[in-house]
């Protein structure tokens, strides 16, 4: 189905055509004020400039020869060049039935086929999944969910970090604490000797006890290093162990994900991509453009016009290891192999944008993608405390994914307590309110902003808050089972009564919109405003209406159709959000 903006813009581009312009000019955009028209085109201002004329005088022919399709309610020239439109009730009932009747509920469909790689979640083997995580998780998870709707091919790969140092100082400290077992053997044989089960207990805890101790104690770094240069030349006991230490990880990280709707099409590691360093490194020699320096391989990516000072790329240690940069640009060859994506989206922290541009200038430097294939970091701001600084437990450590996931639980489950409409399991309920709260909470800010994680506010089931948006699913839930419609029903909209209506309708319209936004910003909050706007507009009609007991058949019979389409379009973009909705609470 075709967006509501382009079919307005193919109107006006044919009215500038008519009145001898370029039709190029005609392209029409959401008004940005509302209050005064639904769409505008601003294309009268160019006009202006290439047939030298006043702008009005452009908008004001353009406007008449608009005025003959009979769509408009109110097509005018406003000074000094602005051409304002609003729709007839007719023409936007219309256009909403056509959703309705839509197997994609308006949702765009991409005209040409497109595959996506998006890397995000990427936590770090042996390393509690902490909040950190949380941001890239559920932004990457929204990406994913709207890209494929609209008819993408996606690959959604997790990119866990597995391979650095991190996995060196694990093994050290495990070599000191269990030096009996095998695989610390110079002899391990992997067809014989086997790795213990790995205490959970101790596997979340043995990476900041190394991490602190490398600190203090210079030759367990050194000891850590070697082991992760040993690691990456695949020593047999130490490979063993370090597969036990990634399966251990994956299987707490999925369920963990899980519980925040997030999965992934590929679990693959930075280790993964270790068979396409060898390739790499002679690309980058055979194109002239790695050098040593200081011992280790280096690529230049400082340009001309940059105003910062950017270090080269490191691809290789003195010791011959390999770092965070190598393992991104192998998996770059690696992901051009596999699916030859038309664009690969790295959903990570902003403050690792550096460490991007570095890998993005050197994979263009040496081709390992066609020009035409996008490589872009989406960098988002942090979480914080009420305080404004990165957000902590009480005690000012880190919390972790899963005792968050539960206090807001316990917060949901307190606003349920008494409550007599929640049917079904009460705790269950709470879990989705809680993850809902979290999540919405999260996604509705601009990706790059920080925001604040305000629990007490994201519970709250006024505003904008992912419960207010539960809230209203299960009000309209109420009002189609006590008249008795299957939600899956198609009803028609028979026209458009009230203002609130209107405005219902207007935002459903605009729905379509907001995918395409959101994936050309990569800003799942588009979505987020719409449903909010939906949400609560909804209130309002429900509140001057009363659906139920209205005697005017037509108009009873249309307002529930609307409520059903409400609810099909919130309902579908909770799921594009990776938000469960609950029946009733
Ligand atoms: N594992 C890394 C971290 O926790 C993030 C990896 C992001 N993805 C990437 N391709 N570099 O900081």
């Amino acid at each position: 189905m075709r967006k509501i903006t382009s079919i307005l813009s193919s109107y006006v581009s044919e009215a500038f055509k008519a009145c001898g312009y370029d039709p190029s000019l005609g392209s029409v955009t959401v008004s940005d004020r509302m209050d005064l028209c639904q769409f505008q085109c601003n294309g009268a201002f160019a006009a202006a400039k290439l047939y030298k004329k006043a702008p009005i005088m452009v908008a004001e022919e353009v406007a008449e020869a608009l005025k003959k399709e009979g769509i408009f309610k109110v097509v005018e020239a406003v000074k000094p060049g602005f051409i304002n439109m609003t729709l007839t009730d007719e023409y936007l009932v219309g256009y909403v039935n056509e959703i309705v009747a839509d197997e994609h509920t308006g949702v765009p469909q991409s005209q040409t086929p497109e595959t996506i790689v998006i890397d995000y979640g990427a936590p770090n083997v042996a390393k509690p999944l902490h909040i950190g995580h949380l941001r890239s998780a559920i932004i990457g998870e929204a990406l994913k969910r709207i890209a494929r709707e609209m008819g993408k091919t996606v690959y959604a790969d997790v990119h866990l970090g597995d391979w650095g140092t991190p996995m060196g100082l694990v093994i050290a400290e495990y070599s000191e604490r269990h030096p009996e077992w095998a695989c610390f053997k110079e002899d391990f044989d992997p067809e014989k000797d086997e790795v213990p089960a790995l205490d959970p207990d101790e596997l979340n805890e043995v990476y900041p006890y190394a991490s602190a101790k490398s600190k203090k104690d210079e030759a367990f770094k050194e000891k850590a290093h070697r082991i992760t240069h040993e690691l990456q030349n695949h020593r047999p006991g130490y490979y063993a162990l370090w597969r036990e230490l990634v399966k251990a990880s994956i299987s707490d990280i999925k369920s963990n994900f899980e519980k925040l709707n997030v999965s992934f099409d590929l679990w693959y590691g930075e280790s993964d991509s270790d068979a396409y360093i060898p390739e790499l490194v002679q690309i980058l020699k055979d194109k002239g453009l790695l050098y040593e320096s200081e011992g280790a391989l280096v690529v230049d990516v400082q340009e001309p016009g940059d105003k910062i000072n950017l270090p080269p790329v490191i691809i290789k240690k003195s010791d011959d290891s390999s770092i965070y940069a190598t393992t991104d640009l192998a998996t770059i060859i690696q992901r051009e192999r596999d699916f030859k994506p038309d664009r690969i989206w790295y959903i990570v922290d902003k403050r690792q944008a550096m460490h991007f541009v570095q890998v993005f200038r050197c994979a263009r430097k040496a081709g390992l993608v066609p020009d035409s294939t996008e490589l872009r970091h989406l960098g988002f701001g942090t979480m914080n405390g009420a305080d404004g600084k990165p957000f902590k437990t009480r005690e000012g450590g880190v919390m972790r994914l899963s005792d968050l996931i539960k206090t807001a639980t316990e917060g949901a489950l307190e606003k349920l307590s008494g409550s007599e409409y929640v049917s079904g399991d009460m705790n269950e309920t709470a879990q989705k309110i809680g993850v809902a709260a979290i999540k919405f909470g999260d996604l509705c800010n601009q990706p790059a902003k920080d925001y604040v994680f305000d629990l007490g506010k994201f519970l709250s089931f006024d505003g904008k808050t992912g419960t207010y948006l539960l809230y209203t699913v299960t009000r309209i839930n109420s009002i189609l089972k006590k008249a008795g419609i299957d939600y899956s029903e198609k009803r028609k909209i028979t026209g458009i009564y009230t203002d609130a209506e209107r405005e219902l309708a207007l935002i459903i319209a605009l729905s379509g919109e907001t995918y395409t936004k959101a994936i050309d910003d990569l800003a799942p909050c588009v979505l987020c405003d719409n449903a909010y706007n939906l949400a609560s507009v909804f209130s309002r009609f429900y509140h001057d209406n009363r659906i139920l007991s209205e005697e005017d058949e037509l108009k009873r019979n249309s307002w529930l159709a609307l409520s059903l389409l409400t609810r099909r379009v919130i309902t579908k973009q909770l799921d594009m959000l990776g938000i469960d909705y609950v029946e009733n609470m």
